[in-house]
């Protein structure tokens, strides 16, 4: 353990606060360090390993592909590529197309680029972005420029030009921000990093109307939100709103790269031959592993399923907070929850991951609860025992 931590500690950029951890295997709902301690992962490695971690299908799935072919150009054809293709058409609101990448950001990015070209296609100077304050849309300069926190901004300024940040719920300066010459807006129904904070569903429905108004590009950035994750395909569903253009990354392939950029037909003509690309977005690996998961996912007693698990362990965190004096709110959809608290988090993620339970704090005082889709009650009771002895400081 101490040489792995001593030699990425030596030879990695510092941009990452790592916890003297080093994990080897994991198995469904639960990781390994590399003394054999059993940790439940109720992180899954940020929303990512969704099916938690060596699905035997996937591990088949991926494998094989991975024998026959890693690689090959998106200049041609791949059977994984088109699969995957097939199955996620069928989550569409609408006839659409998309960009394979191999992140968040990477979709985030295309999304940005995608909305300037249509507008500048049809001879539209409108050409700003509208976000909203607290969001997280990636760590690139057009995603980083969206994201509305000063804190991922610092020592990188100046962000590039043309980024409007407005607060949630004010609909008044939303109306304004509309009329400084804007070609899209883009916000997550429930802020990820920002903390665990839903949309309210009044005000984002105003939102998208008003962008509808003015024929304004509708961005809805599910990266953290998607493929199940609240108990439907994608969290707008929830909210009676249809976006024009759909990010995912994170738990598309379980782990291996892969980000997608899902855009309405019409909009999608705007991204000509040459106009945008990626070596390595959609290669056959990653497409095999998420074909798997979208058909799992989209299994509509899957779907349910992750609903009444998201119900339970939301029930279990307010027995909890009835108990417990520093839990202020609870707060989610499905199986995105969070506790926040009135004192800072940080400490408890520390004794949680002592006690083998995966979390981890955002916005300072907010635990979040991101648990693999395949957990059942027994994993969630088990977290909720953690939690309440850490919480009451029973365990220090
Ligand atoms: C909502 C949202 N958008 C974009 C991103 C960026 O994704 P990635 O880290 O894969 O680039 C994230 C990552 O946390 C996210 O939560």
């Amino acid at each position: 353990m101490g040489q792995d931590i001593e030699i990425t500690d030596t030879f990695h950029t510092p941009n990452y606060n790592r916890f003297k951890k080093v994990f080897v295997k994991g198995e469904g709902v639960y990781l390994f360090d590399d003394e054999g301690k059993r940790y439940l992962d109720f992180l899954s490695g940020i929303t990512v390993t969704i099916l938690g971690h060596a699905d035997p299908a996937l591990v088949r799935a991926a494998g094989e592909q991975a024998k026959k072919l890693f690689h090959v150009s998106n200049l041609f054809y791949t059977p994984s590529q088109a699969e995957l293709l097939r199955v996620l058409s069928g989550t569409f609101p609408w006839k659409g197309k998309v960009f394979f990448c191999n992140s968040g950001t990477e979709a985030v990015e295309a999304a940005i680029k995608l909305a300037r070209k249509h507008f500048k296609d049809r001879g539209r100077e409108e050409f700003k972005i509208i976000s909203f304050d607290g969001s997280f849309h990636g760590r690139t300069y057009g995603a980083l420029s969206a994201t509305a926190q000063k804190k991922y901004h610092a020592g990188f300024e100046p962000m590039l030009p043309g980024f409007l940040h407005v607060e949630v719920g004010d609909r008044q300066a939303f109306k304004r921000a509309l009329e400084e010459g804007v070609c899209a807006i883009i916000f997550e129904p429930i802020q990820g990093e920002g903390g665990v904070r839903p949309f309210d569903a009044d005000y984002l429905r105003f939102v998208c109307e008003k962008a509808g108004e003015r024929d304004v590009l509708v961005i809805c950035d599910e990266i953290q939100t998607g493929i199940g994750r609240t108990g439907r395909f994608y969290s707008f569903e929830h909210y009676g709103v249809v976006p024009h253009i759909i990010t995912l990354a994170k738990g598309i392939a379980n782990g291996l790269p892969l980000g997608a950029m899902i855009v309405r037909d019409d909009v999608a003509a705007s991204l000509a031959p040459g106009t945008h690309g990626s070596t390595f977005g959609g290669n056959p690996v990653s497409c095999a592993a998420a074909v798997e998961v979208i058909k799992r996912v989209t299994d509509p007693s899957f779907l349910k399923r992750v609903s009444a698990m998201g119900e339970y362990l939301q029930k279990g965190l307010h027995d909890l907070s009835a108990r417990i004096p520093v839990i202020s709110e609870v707060r989610g959809l499905g199986l995105m929850q969070a506790l926040v608290l009135s004192v800072a988090g940080k400490e408890f993620v520390s004794r949680c991951l002592d006690m083998g339970l995966i979390i981890n704090c955002t916005e300072e005082r907010v635990l979040r609860f991101l648990p693999p889709l395949i957990v059942d009650e027994g994993h969630i009771d088990e977290a909720v025992s953690i939690l309440q002895k850490v919480l009451s400081g029973e365990q220090r």
